[in-house]
């Protein structure tokens, strides 16, 4: 089933992306050769604590910490470590708030220090294709016209889609239906409606989308070994077009 947001549980939604952006822009920060992400995990869960708001990943399915910190070749659901970033590297950094009973979705990839030309272009491209997708977005497109402005970019620029994690609508549930896959054909799937949310959060590689899953049960990695960016939003469909819940830089 899917759930129909009013406006005011769409503005409490905006509340915790508003809380939630602004956690990205300290971390962008904090990023740099030697921190740890444990050190952005703590500074999380402290900072969402302060403003009344917590970390909904937590506890999630079992999940032990409030972000997930994927490091190169991880494409998600890594684990904070105290292992210091390098130069070079590259992090995505994901988060659910909750305030006051609803939720906010977003994630966000850095550089640490000075990167590679491979890796920018990997960054770059996976941040475009998310916009592109949020440019589908609209009332009356169906959810396959995101997934495939995303998958066509991607390609288009010598980078794949990962299959095996997909975006979902969100509200007072983390994961809510439908899926929004970021790969598949146009004109497809549910049509969207105004009062919808959901999160589209693309990875991409540099080598292959087939991955694989460590020993402790959630670090999500490259079955190559090659690189892998993720940039995710919260989008409410309105009346006026995508609304972006978890905009850092709000225009
Ligand atoms: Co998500």
């Amino acid at each position: 089933m899917i759930i129909i947001k009013t406006e005011e549980q769409i503005a409490k939604m905006k509340k915790a992306g508003e809380l939630l952006a602004e956690c990205h822009r300290q971390i962008a920060g904090m990023i740099k050769p030697g921190v740890t992400t444990m050190e952005i995990d703590r500074f999380v869960e402290k900072f969402l604590e302060e403003h009344g708001a917590s970390p909904e990943q937590k506890g999630y399915n079992g999940y032990p910490y409030a972000t997930c910190a994927s490091v190169n070749d991880v494409i998600c659901h890594g684990f904070p470590n105290e292992t210091p970033l390098k130069n070079g590297d590259i992090v995505t950094i994901d988060m659910v708030v909750r305030l006051d009973g609803w939720l906010a979705d977003s994630a966000w990839s850095y550089a640490v220090g000075d990167i590679s030309d491979e890796a920018r272009h990997l960054l770059d491209v996976t941040k475009k294709s998310l916009y592109l997708g949020i440019e589908q977005a609209v009332v009356g497109n169906r959810i396959g016209d995101i997934s495939h402005a995303i998958q066509k970019y991607a390609e288009s620029e010598n980078l794949s889609v990962v299959r095996h994690f997909v975006g979902h609508a969100i509200g007072e549930e983390m994961h809510e239906e439908p899926q929004v896959p970021h790969y598949g054909p146009p004109h497809r799937g549910p049509r969207l409606k105004e009062g919808m949310v959901i999160t589209i959060e693309p990875m991409l590689n540099i080598g292959t989308y087939a991955c694989k899953i460590d020993d402790d049960g959630w670090t999500a990695r490259t079955k190559d070994g090659k690189w892998s960016a993720q940039y995710e939003h919260t989008i409410a469909i309105t009346k006026d077009g995508p609304l972006i819940l978890t905009e850092q830089d709000p225009r």
